[in-house]
C-alpha cells in the first residue's frame, strides 16, 4: 500500500480549467496529449503499426516493449508540442482498460508515477470514454455509436461516468470486418483507410452482398457473416473488381451502422449522435449521418484512431464533473473493463 493518496480524487478546485496531461498504450499506438477544457494542445501518436506488419496482427509482447521504449520520447515531444513543462501539469490519466494487458500497464504505470511525482490528482481512463470524449466533448444526454477494430457498441450517455450499453456486435467488430476485407484484397494491416479509399472508383452495387441482421429489429450488429460472404465471393470469383468489392461492402457495412443507429436513436428518444472509434474517419459514414439529418459529432480525423488527447479530454471532463474512483492510483490495467459502471 502507498499510503494516503497524494492528490485524491476532488473536484477540480483551481481557479482555471486543469491542464491535463492523457496517455494510451491499450494497443499498438504510443499515444500523449494535452488537453485544457476540451481543447487539445498537443498530439503525439508514435505508430507500431510498421513493426507488427508483418505479422498480419498486434504481437502483445512485441507492443509493450516497444511502448516502454518510446514513451518517455513521445511525453517530451508532447510537452513540446503544447509548449508546457511538466511543472505545469494540474492532472495525469492514463487508459486502464479495455486493451492488451502488457500494454496497458505500461502507460498506466507511467501516467500513476508521473502522477504521484507532481502530487496531482491522477485519473484512470477508459479507453471508449476516451474514444466519446474525442468528438469534442458533447453535452450528454447523447447516444455513442463505437466502431473501432475491437469494439462495435451503442451506447446511452446520460451522464460522464453514467452510462447505459443498448447493443453491440454479437461476433466481429466492424473494424475487425474492415481489416479483414482488406487483407483479402491485398491492401495490408490494417486495411480500413485503404480499403475506404479504394471503395470510391468502385460501383457499390456491382457484387451481391448479404445484409447483415436482416429483419432484425433490435440494436445489435453482426459482421462475421458478411466477411465470410465476401471471401467466398473472391475465391469462386477471381475477375471481380477490387474497387467494386471493397464498395460494395463498405455500402453494406455503413448501411448497418446508420440502420442501427437511428433506430437507437429513436428507441431512447435522445436528441443527439456521436460517433467515435477509428470507423468514424469513414466518410461514407461520416456523409450517410449527415444526410439522415442526425444532430451527429465527430472527432476531428486525427482523434478517430488511437490518441492520447482524446484520454487527456476525458480526464478532463471527469474532473469537471467530480465523478472520479476513491482510489485512483491503486486502480490496475483491466483486459476486458466494460464502460458500463467504469
Ligand atoms: O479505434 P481504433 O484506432 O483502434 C481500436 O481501438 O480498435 O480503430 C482502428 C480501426 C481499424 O480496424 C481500421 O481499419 C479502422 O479503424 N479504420 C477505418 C477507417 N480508418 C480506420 N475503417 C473504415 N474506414 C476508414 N476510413
Ligand atoms: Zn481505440
Amino acid at each position: 500500500m502507498l499510503g494516503p493518496e497524494p492528490g485524491s480524487p476532488h473536484r477540480w478546485a483551481g481557479g482555471r480549467p486543469p491542464l491535463v496531461l492523457g496517455i494510451d498504450t491499450s494497443c499498438d499506438d504510443t499515444g500523449v496529449g494535452l488537453a485544457r477544457a476540451g481543447e487539445v494542445l498537443a498530439n503525439v501518436v508514435e505508430s507500431q503499426t510498421a513493426l507488427h506488419a508483418r505479422f498480419g496482427g498486434v504481437m502483445p509482447e512485441l507492443a509493450s516493449r516497444e511502448h516502454l521504449e518510446v514513451i518517455d520520447e513521445v511525453l517530451q515531444r508532447a510537452l513540446e508540442q503544447a509548449g508546457v513543462g511538466l511543472a505545469d501539469l494540474d492532472a495525469v490519466a492514463a487508459t486502464r482498460g479495455p486493451g492488451l494487458v502488457g500494454a496497458l500497464l505500461v502507460g498506466l504505470n507511467y501516467g500513476k508515477a508521473l502522477a504521484w511525482g507532481l502530487r496531482v490528482p491522477f485519473v484512470p481512463v477508459h479507453h471508449l470514454e476516451g474514444h466519446i470524449a474525442a468528438a469534442g466533448g458533447a453535452e450528454p444526454p447523447f447516444v455513442a455509436l463505437l466502431a473501432s477494430g475491437g469494439h462495435t457498441a451503442l451506447f446511452a450517455v446520460h451522464a460522464w461516468g453514467q452510462v447505459e450499453e443498448l447493443g453491440r456486435s454479437r461476433d466481429d467488430a466492424a473494424g475487425e470486418a474492415f481489416d479483414k476485407v482488406a487483407r483479402l484484397l491485398g491492401l495490408g494491416y490494417p486495411g480500413g483507410a485503404a480499403l475506404a479509399k479504394l471503395a470510391e472508383e468502385g460501383d457499390d452495387h456491382a457484387v451481391p452482398m448479404p445484409v447483415p441482421m436482416k429483419g432484425d429489429k433490435g440494436l445489435e450488429f453482426s459482421f462475421s457473416g458478411l466477411k465470410t460472404a465476401v471471401a467466398l465471393l473472391v475465391e469462386k470469383n477471381p475477375d471481380l473488381r477490387p474497387a467494386d468489392v471493397a464498395a460494395s461492402f463498405e455500402r453494406v457495412v455503413v448501411g448497418s451502422l446508420v440502420s442501427v443507429t437511428l433506430r437507437a436513436l429513436l428507441r431512447t428518444g435522445m436528441p443527439k449522435l456521436v460517433v467515435a472509434g477509428g470507423v468514424a474517419a469513414n466518410a461514407r459514414l461520416r456523409r450517410e449521418f449527415a444526410a439522415a439529418g442526425v444532430d451527429v459529432a465527430f472527432p476531428p480525423p486525427a482523434l478517430t484512431t488511437d490518441n492520447g488527447a482524446m484520454i487527456a479530454l476525458a480526464g478532463g471532463l471527469r474532473l469537471a464533473s467530480g465523478r472520479l474512483p476513491d482510489a485512483p492510483f491503486s486502480a490496475d490495467a483491466e483486459p476486458y473493463l466494460p464502460l458500463v459502471g467504469a
